[in-house]
């Protein structure tokens, strides 16, 4: 069916038996990589996402340094936003900024809706190139913010430790949020299509701040548009959700039309996998802060990690990004730990 060198997260995602779990990292092409940063003192972000050249050099990065068994195409979840009208611009050490916020009924009125996702053609160009770079060596993930997390930095303009303003937005006007969460799915979900006609082999939906919600706002707010989004790919493509902090939504999401769900580190291996039932691939959860620790101690927590989430159905990966200070050594022997197991 494919002519995938390796396609172990591939087969992983469909349920079949692999002699070992598959291994990326989120955030895998990134600050922690010397010739990324190269990359970064010579052209600004926003010019590195939108020049399909750059953003393929940086996808293959990790590919090539750190032996990684899949390819994330370098983007940003805020290219949405962008492609809606708003502008996004992305601060030297302080993350995204988003000078006009969505605060109104007018505000959302006037977001792009008609065709915003034909704006992203840069994307699409980027991942049929890099599919043609990779020349088959690993599968290509493609990917997009959830409809939850890129409403809060639609209304909040900024990171936030809280997302109090755009918690206050949801509890205050739900009926302009769900507006605005349902534009935001259909555009994503167009997005996504179109990301997967370029060359995307799965994809990735990264609802980063869902775990600012509780569990009851988590289903009125974030789960609606997860599942819409999951059932709308399925026919296309391997779904992969990541509602990072949510993992009161386990059992609810392990039900729905996604492939695999990614976990974050403050759930044991044993508790996901009874959420879920063995109805979905997992993905995770090694606290990438863990990759700062002694190579000896990273290669242990590796293989105990892999042992406590048991055999099959399961893509080892982090439990959110990779952060710029861990050392290229420790990221490849997190990558060697998991090549060197065998179920
Ligand atoms: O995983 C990969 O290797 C692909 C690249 C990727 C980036 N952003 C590149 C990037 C992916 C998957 C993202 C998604 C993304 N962007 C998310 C969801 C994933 C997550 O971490 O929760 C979020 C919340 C964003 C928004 C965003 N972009 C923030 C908050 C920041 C600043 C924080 C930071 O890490 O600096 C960015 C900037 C960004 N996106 C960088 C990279 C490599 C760093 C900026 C730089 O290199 O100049």
């Amino acid at each position: 069916m494919s002519n995938l060198k390796n396609d172990l997260l591939l087969k992983t995602l469909r349920g079949e038996s692999t002699e070992r779990p598959p291994v990326w990292m989120m955030r895998q092409a990134g600050r922690y990589l010397p010739d990324y940063i190269k990359l970064r003192n010579k052209y600004d972000f926003f010019t590195r996402v939108q020049t399909p050249e750059l953003a393929t050099e940086i996808t293959l990065q990790p590919i090539d340094q750190v032996g990684v068994d899949a390819a994330i195409i370098f983007s940003d979840i805020l290219v949405i936003p962008q492609a809606m009208g708003l502008e996004v611009t992305m601060e030297e050490g302080r993350g995204p900024l988003l000078p006009k916020t969505v605060t109104d009924k007018a505000s959302i009125e006037a977001l792009v809706t008609e065709g915003a996702e034909e704006s992203l053609k840069y994307v699409y160009d980027a991942l049929a190139l890099t599919k043609k770079e990779l020349n088959g060596r690993v599968p290509l993930i493609g990917f997009a913010g959830a409809p939850w997390t890129i409403l809060c930095y639609m209304v909040e303009g900024k990171g936030s430790k809280t997302w109090d303003k755009a918690k206050q937005f949801a509890y205050t006007q739900p009926e302009l949020a769900h507006a605005l969460l349902k534009k935001i799915t259909s555009i994503t979900i167009e997005y996504l299509k179109l990301q997967v006609k370029a060359g995307a082999d799965t994809v990735q939906v990264f609802d980063s701040w869902a775990g600012s919600l509780s569990p009851a706002d988590f289903k009125t707010f974030a789960q609606p548009y997860l599942t819409e989004i999951a059932t709308a790919l399925k026919p296309h493509a391997p779904v992969i959700l990541f509602p990072k902090g949510s993992w009161y939504a386990l059992e609810d999401l392990s039900k729905s039309d996604a492939a695999g769900i990614g976990i974050d580190w403050c759930l044991t291996p044993q508790l996901a996998r009874q959420f879920s039932g063995g109805r979905v691939t997992l993905q995770g959860n090694f606290d990438p802060a863990k990759l700062l620790a002694p190579i000896p101690e990273i290669k242990k927590s590796v293989k105990e990690m892999i042992d406590a989430f048991g055999p099959q159905r399961y893509i080892a990966n982090l439990g959110h990004g990779i952060t710029p200070n861990v050392p290229v050594d420790h990221a490849k022997a997190f990558v060697e730990a998991v090549k060197e197991y065998r179920y």
